[in-house]
This record gives structure tokens, sequence and C-alpha cells, in this order.
């Protein structure tokens, strides 16, 4: 048994949470590494749709035992309300949800930070979720930030959160807001410490210990790749390393265990909030793809924007994680169009470019066609039930990326799945 990662190769939105919910069935351990609850993880079972954001999509079989690692930002408020709405439809975690002693924790205070910046910045907002995680990000690596360890020891939780909101509270005076009481804090964060303490463990120790005893691991990725603060377009990012690298960072166990990273992609792509887009369709033509998709953000509801198939960002996304094969979803969203086009590359200033640039400014994307295949396939189950332009397209981008399927999704339940041999 070994570690399977899973991360988007786009801009978030992807489908991962189907496609790890499809392949969480005979998994021990879930792990999410990165993001926090600003992550939206869509699952439909037996006619029954579940969002989730912080934990981890495999709560739903019941053996699946789900850790949140030390790279994830954990908001208290949000976990426990996610418990609770969990709970409301007899899906029970108790026993089955294991939490970092290292984990930051997205306070309060990082929600109303971000949203003040957020509006601080007008033109220039990164267009956030708005829930706290840069900030808490930040606080982590300047090193003032607050781990779910802490908040067991009253005395130097105390002094943590006096340092944190001495700094955070000069930033709010400067908006002209409230600064933060840290008594109700404290009290909230104790209360907090004393609820999740049984669940709380060294979940690097336990995870390598589990996979030394051949048990399977299954690191979860949220967003994608070109949202990542290093290899995404930055500064239209989020705060944390979405690929590989941050999954081994984010949950501490061994490289050698990795035997497979499957990289999400959708069959077109879409992004939510502001940032660069070169295949972005403008118009109708965008209202048309997000109708046909129905993409709108599961966490902020927000319309998200669409476009074609980028091929430049997701080899970008197979050279930077070691994808070893690939999930193309929603590719039943498709069926309509008469002509499919694929964004191969990027030009600039009349040259082709030979990888994903640092910065897309005057970037050009060169186009090529595909014929659509006008029909509805979301009964289709194997390889062969696709009509073969839908099969072409499918190859071209086999050959275009250089990562070949080995899961198509036609749809958004846990049948819709066509796994390549
Ligand atoms: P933040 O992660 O809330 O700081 O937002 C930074 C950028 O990442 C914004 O463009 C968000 O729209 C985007 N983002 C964050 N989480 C997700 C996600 O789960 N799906 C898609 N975009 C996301």
């Amino acid at each position: 048994m070994s570690a399977t990662i899973v991360v988007g190769t786009q801009w978030g939105d992807e489908g991962k949470a189907k496609c790890i919910d499809y392949l969480s069935e005979n998994i021990d351990y879930i792990v999410r590494y990165q993001g926090g609850a600003n992550a939206g993880h869509t699952v439909s079972v037996d006619g029954e749709t579940y969002v989730f954001h912080l934990i981890p999509s495999g709560i739903l079989y019941p053996r699946t035992i789900c850790v949140i690692g030390n790279g994830v930002v954990l908001d208290p408020v949000a976990f426990e309300d996610e418990i609770e709405a969990l709970k409301k439809r007899n899906i029970d975690s108790e026993g089955r949800l294991i939490l970092s002693e290292a984990c930051h924790l997205v306070l309060p205070v990082h929600r109303v930070v971000d949203e003040a910046r957020e509006n601080q910045a007008g033109q220039r907002k990164i267009g956030t979720t708005k829930r706290g995680i840069g900030v808490s990000y930040g606080d982590k690596v300047t090193r003032i930030g607050i781990r779910l360890g802490d908040v067991f020891e009253p005395a130097y939780l105390k002094e943590r959160l006096d340092h944190l909101l001495d700094i955070r509270n000069l930033e709010l005076k400067s908006y002209g807001l409230e600064p933060v009481d840290s008594a109700a804090l404290l009290d909230q964060l104790l209360a907090f410490g004393e609820r999740v303490r049984p669940m709380t463990r060294n979940t690097s120790f336990l995870l390598n210990e589990a996979l030394r005893a051949k048990k399977s691991v299954l690191l979860e990725g949220a967003q994608g790749t070109g949202l990542d603060i290093d290899f995404g377009t930055y500064p239209y990012v989020t705060s944390s390393n979405t690929t590989t690298g941050g999954a081994l960072a984010g949950s501490g166990i061994q490289f050698q265990y990795v035997e497979e990273v499957i990289g999400i992609c959708k069959a077109y792509v879409s992004r939510v909030g502001e940032g660069p887009f070169p295949t972005e369709l403008n118009g109708s033509e965008g209202d048309r793809l997000r109708e046909l998709g129905h993409e709108y953000g599961a966490t902020t509801g927000r319309p998200r924007r669409c476009g074609w198939f980028d091929v430049e960002l997701v080899r970008h996304a197979a050279r930077v994680n070691g994808l070893t094969g690939l999930a193309l979803t929603k590719i039943d969203v498709l069926a309509d169009y008469d002509e499919i086009p694929i964004g191969v590359g990027y030009e600039r200033n009349g040259e082709r470019l030979d990888a994903f640039p640092a910065n897309l400014s005057g970037v050009k994307v060169v186009y090529e066609r595909m014929p659509g295949w006008k029909s509805d396939i979301s009964g289709a189950r194997t390889l062969a039930d696709l009509p073969k332009a839908c099969r072409s397209y499918i190859d071209r981008l086999e050959e275009l990326t250089g990562v070949p399927p080995r899961f198509i999704s036609v749809g958004p339940a846990r049948a819709h799945t066509i796994v390549v041999d």
C-alpha cells in the first residue's frame, strides 16, 4: 500500500472532490494538506449533494479515517459548523477525524482583516474567498500565528494571542475598525481546545506509521496549480502550495511512499476571483459555458469565469506535480458544441513560449479546433461507449499534455465515471 496525491491542474474547481470520493472507497486514510475553508468540494452520492470545506470528503465512507494535516489553516468555527451539518445528515465523524497539532488556526480577526484588505485594495483586489486564509498563512510565516497545539496550554496561548492581536489590532485601527478583545477570544479557543483535544495528534507520525504498516493514504489537494503560491499566477493565487511539494510539507509523509499523483483537469477551464486567464471566453460565449457547466462557486456562490482547455497550464501542472495520470472531468458539458477549440500554446511578441511563464501579461493563445460530438455522453461507462469525436478530443489532450487519462468523468454521480485501463 502507498500514498496517492490528488491535485488540481487548473485554477481550482476541477471536480477534485468527485474523483477523490471515487478513489476513496478502499483507502484507509484521507488527508487534507493545505488551504482551509476557502475550498468547496462538492460530492453527489445516491442523489444527495454534499459540500465540504475543511473535512475530507472521505468522511462519507464509514471506515475511512480523515486527517487534517499540519499544512491546513483550520478555522474552528467553520470546522465545528461542518461537523454539525454532517451530524444532521446522519454522518458521524466521531473517532474518524484527526487533526494535526501543528496546523495553524484561522481566527475571526483573520477573516475581518482579509475582507478589510480586499476592500482597501479596490481595483487591485485578489478576489479572495474572504475566509481569512491569506492572513492566517501570513501570520504563520511571520511567526505570530497560533497552532492547534497551543490551545491546550492556557498561559502560553494567552501570550501568543496577545502578541498576534497587538499586531492585527494595529492593522484594524488603520482601517478604522474596532480592535478585537483578547479575553473573549482566549475563552473561545480554550473551550474549542477541550472539545478537540481527543482528536488532536502528531499526524506526521500517525501517517508514516500507517504507511509503514502498509495502509493506503490519499492526499487531497484543494484549489489548483494555477493558484499555487509559487507556481500559480502570483499575486492572484491562494496562500499555500497546492501542488505535490505542498502535499509532502503539509502532511509530513515521506516522499518514498508516493506512488501516484493524479491531476484533475476539467475538459475546459474555469476561474473564480481576479487574475489572468488566457483562454477565457468573454460575453455570451462565456455565459453559455458557465450555464452548461453550472459554474458557480461552492463556497462563495460567485459566478466562475469560463474558457477553453489550456494545454500550457496543464503541462506546467504535469511538470510541477510529477503527474502520473489525469482525471478528465465534466467532458459531458461540451456535448452541444459543433467545434471545440483547444489552447495549445502561448505566444508573446510573435514568439512561441516553451513553458508557462511566471507573468502572463502580453501572452496570446494559439488555438487548434476539434470537431464536437453533439450528443449526450452521460450514459457512457467505457471508452468504447464514447462517440469517435469525443475519443479523438481525449486522445489529443493526452498527446498535447503528455499525461495519460486514468479517469473520465461524464456526470456528477459516482457511477458517471469511466476508468481507463
Ligand atoms: P483565498 O484562498 O481565499 O485567499 O483566495 C485567493 C484566490 O484563490 C481567489 O482568486 C479565490 O477565488 C481562489 N480560491 C480559493 N479557494 C478556491 C477554491 O476552492 N476554488 C477555486 N478558487 C479558489
